[in-house]
């Protein structure tokens, strides 16, 4: 997921962006896609849906639509968000806003393609064919957008700070969302996003070229600039052009500013949290930070990226126990989006900043599982508006388990049906699921898979005839549900 894990090519981001190398259709529809509800009706927050052969939403996931992790004020993801919110004072703040999004709201408003792999059916919950869990907070750009154009009062209410800026201009969206994915210390299929977006008037930005003030003018909208940068170390050699290029309906000059603008903000917002919490990074200290003194530097970098409603793209990483972690993705807002929300006169950036990573980050916090405890021992550890290091409280040997299988021969397999249905079966006890081996059959050609299952408590001990008895469940369900044949 964005942010929250380890540069690879499941990563969130890496499966949002839909670099053009990893175009290519999966089946939108797995015959084997976990069906949540036989009864035809799914009920989430409080809405009832018609399911249809789209629904994939499984009953694990929909519970965790109503915990509401942004609204605990102790919660490391709370505290990270209030910061955030803190940093951006003239920014519309809304963290409030359904995960029960459309699929027009969620891909078509910002230009997926109709055969683009994030909407598989395979990396996407669907509640039914049109609705479906946000998969990023970029769903609702357009919405806000619009709304502040059109001054949509019941929308604009739902902003916390009143007094700010229109969403037309500027806001942030922190929520939930959601995606199928593997199942590590990183990835978890909720996870949180806050959404940044500012908009210009192209007078605005013609007067600023005009004055040639564009970095004094920078420096006059963007907060904190006058920040100590000593807390993170800032690499950018990444160009706009052919490769990560400017929109047709943009000048160079234009997006220029319009860059400059975002990557200043960004990095004061991000230099400013590091800075704040180098008490707590002191003590979470490795190897792979440059200490200056008693202060530790996070070394943070700017690569090219892809994005279908960004053009130009990048991506900000930081380098966090010798590998680089996606933190957000972000870029010069399509043209077409604002061009939608009847503003053609307007050029915007946004960002979509990964919560969960920045909080491992600046919590110390080693498993993503851990942000969903409601052991005392995790949540008591915190308090609003501070930042600490978690104190582990109890380690639990890990407990692997295998399961071997042959693919079944007349239907796709999807791996994500695979950690949908462990994660169901087992909840938050399964802390990995892991391919380990591979094989096909010379003579009959039939393939076959070895999973490892990870099994280990965060918070207590398991005793191992429970961990028997759901390894039982989870083979009978592979056999029942995905159509496979146990080795
Ligand atoms: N929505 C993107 C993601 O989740 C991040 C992003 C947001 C990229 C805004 C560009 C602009 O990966």
């Amino acid at each position: 997921m964005l942010l929250l894990s380890v540069r690879k090519t499941t990563g969130l981001a890496t499966r949002l962006l839909l670099r053009p190398a990893v175009i290519h259709r999966t089946a939108a529809l797995s015959t084997s896609c976990i069906r949540h509800n036989d009864s035809g009706k799914i009920e989430v927050l409080g809405s009832t849906y018609t399911t249809d052969k789209w629904t994939n939403a499984t009953s694990a996931i929909l519970s965790k639509t109503g915990r509401d992790l942004l609204h605990q004020p102790s919660h490391p993801l709370a505290i990270l968000k209030e910061m955030i919110f803190a940093e951006f004072p003239t920014f519309a703040h809304y963290d409030s806003l359904s995960p029960v999004v459309n699929t027009y709201q969620n891909f078509d408003s910002l230009g997926f393609a109709k055969d683009h792999p994030g909407r598989a059916a395979s990396d996407t919950y669907y509640i039914n064919a049109d609705t479906l869990l946000r998969t990023h907070t970029s769903a609702h750009q357009l919405e806000l957008l619009a709304a502040g154009k059109q001054s949509n009062a019941e929308i604009l209410a739902q902003a916390k700070n009143a007094q700010a800026a229109p969403a037309n201009e500027r806001f942030l969206v922190a929520a939930d969302v959601y995606r199928r994915d593997e199942i590590d210390a990183s990835h978890y299929p909720v996870f949180h996003q806050m959404e940044g977006v500012c908009t210009f008037s192209r007078a605005e930005i013609r007067e600023h070229l005009r004055r040639e003030a564009a970095a004094s003018a920078t420096a006059a909208t963007t907060e904190a600039l006058n920040l100590d940068l000593s807390a993170a170390q800032l690499l950018d050699t990444t160009q706009i052009g052919d490769t990560n290029p400017v929109q047709p309906e943009h000048t160079a000059e234009e997006v220029a500013f319009v860059a400059a603008h975002m990557k200043r903000t960004m990095n004061s917002m991000v230099v400013h949290i590091l800075s704040k919490a180098s008490a707590a990074a002191a003590a979470i200290t490795d190897s792979t930070q440059v200490s200056s003194g008693a202060a530790t530097q996070f070394p943070v970098r700017w690569i090219d990226a892809f994005f279908p409603f960004t053009s130009p793209s990048w991506e900000m990483e930081v380098l966090f126990r010798g590998d680089w972690l996606e933190i957000c993705g972000c870029g010069v807002m399509k043209q077409a989006i604002l061009d939608d929300a009847g503003m053609p006169d307007r050029i915007g950036w946004a960002f979509g900043f990964g919560l969960e990573r920045l909080a491992m980050l600046l919590f110390g916090v080693p498993d993503i599982r851990l942000f969903w405890s409601t052991d005392p021992r995790f949540v008591g550890q915190f308090s609003p508006g501070q930042i600490n290091a978690f104190r582990a409280f109890s380690r639990h040997p890990p407990c692997p388990k295998d399961v071997s299988f042959w693919l079944p021969a007349d239907t796709e397999f999807h791996e994500n049906d695979l950690m949908d249905l462990v994660r169901e079966t087992a909840g938050d006890l399964v802390e990995g699921v892991k391919l380990i081996d591979l094989f096909t059959h010379p003579k009959t050609s039939k393939t076959s898979r070895c999973y490892r299952i990870n099994y280990c408590s965060m918070d207590r001990n398991v005793k191992h005839e429970e961990i028997n008895a759901i390894q039982d469940k989870v083979r009978d369900r592979i056999v029942s549900q995905l159509g496979v044949t146990l080795r």
